[in-house]
């Protein structure tokens, strides 16, 4: 049975970090609003020299190195962001050129916002199943920072740059489950993103609520369309919004035990880099548990989730 696998992950964080500290002499706000809220302690900002196209490739090169797979490899490369820089080209023809794909891999670029990496990846799963690619590259890259209101303490103090990759390989024992997604029809216009550049713009309320009522359910289905059970699942990765959305879903999933991506302290929300941002910085370091069951789930903007389960 043909399917796919993760051969590598990777990821690119610009230098410079933002404190709660410096950020409460650019608004009204301190750390301890900032901790008690949302968990988060740093966030890494862009310079001059990053951009989500940069920081995509970066990861990009970064998850082929770690997978051992040469770039005229790759098939097909997928860019989720909710902040592309240019309409055309597009950022994962981009990436291909920078990482000297000259095979020419098919290029895609998906904006499902904060859930825009679960989507890339059911697509590349589906992509190499079907045998339309072999070898894909899958990135989630996010300049939040370009569009936030940084004379809005209520959202400023959220967001966060940075990109994450991983390279997904076809095989005969499918390690990548099949995405359960959807969307929230009426949370359409919770998270906005008007006008060119954008400002971002959230009912951080009303997300807050759905993640807390909603978020578990789909969190089951996404398990119960692998056909495993909870306890099956070894590795909690959900998209990094808020410690204080993280820790009640572990809690309603009974994940007390599980090893769970808290990225989000670090690096704030990095809306479609934050999955594979935090997974590959926990693999970087030697922490992941290897090949065992990981439950991805992003949500966010839109209002769309989505999730699947993979071996790590
Ligand atoms: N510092 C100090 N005070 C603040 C700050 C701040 N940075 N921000 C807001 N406040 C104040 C408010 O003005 C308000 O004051 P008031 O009571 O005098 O009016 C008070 O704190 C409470 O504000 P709330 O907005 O009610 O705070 P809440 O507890 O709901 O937390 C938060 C806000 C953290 C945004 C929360 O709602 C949340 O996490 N929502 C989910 C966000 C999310 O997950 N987004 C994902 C999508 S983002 C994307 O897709 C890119």
């Amino acid at each position: 049975l043909r399917g796919s696998r993760i051969l590598g992950f990777g990821h690119h964080q610009p230098e410079r970090i933002l404190t709660n500290d410096e950020l409460s002499t650019m608004v009204d706000t301190n750390d301890e609003w900032i901790r008690t809220r949302t968990g988060i302690q740093t966030r890494h900002i862009a310079g001059p020299d990053d951009s989500v196209t940069s920081m995509a490739i970066e990861a990009g090169r970064n998850a082929l190195a770690d997978a051992g797979v040469s770039p005229s490899a790759v098939g097909l490369v997928i860019v989720a962001s909710t902040t592309h820089q240019d309409r055309a080209p597009y950022t994962a023809g981009r990436v291909a050129a920078a990482l000297g794909m000259t095979n020419g891999p098919a290029p895609i670029d998906i904006n499902t916002a904060c859930s825009g990496f679960e989507y890339a990846l059911a697509l590349a799963d589906q992509s190499i199943r079907v045998g339309s690619a072999d070898v894909a590259l899958v990135i989630g890259s996010e300049t939040l920072s370009a569009i936030a209101d940084w004379t809005d303490r209520s959202t400023c103090v959220l967001v966060g740059d940075g990109a994450g990759a991983a390279v997904l390989g076809a095989t005969d024992t499918p390690e990548i489950g099949p995405v359960s997604w959807g969307s929230v029809p009426h949370l359409l216009d919770a998270v906005r993103v008007e006008g060119s550049p954008g400002r971002f713009n959230q009912e951080g309320r009303s997300i807050y609520r759905w993640a807390i009522t909603e978020a578990e359910g789909h969190a089951r289905k996404v398990v119960e369309a692998a056909g495993l059970t909870m306890d099956d699942i070894e590795v909690f990765a959900f998209h990094q919004a808020n410690l204080r959305i993280i820790e009640p879903l572990v809690t309603a999933l009974g994940g007390e035990s599980k090893f769970v991506i808290r990225d989000v302290v670090e690096s704030g929300n990095t809306s479609a880099a934050s999955v594979p941002l935090g997974l590959s910085k926990a693999w970087a370091r030697g922490d992941l548990p290897e090949g065992v069951p990981a439950l991805l789930f992003g949500f966010g903007g839109g209002f769309a989730h989505a999730g699947q389960v993979v071996r790590t």
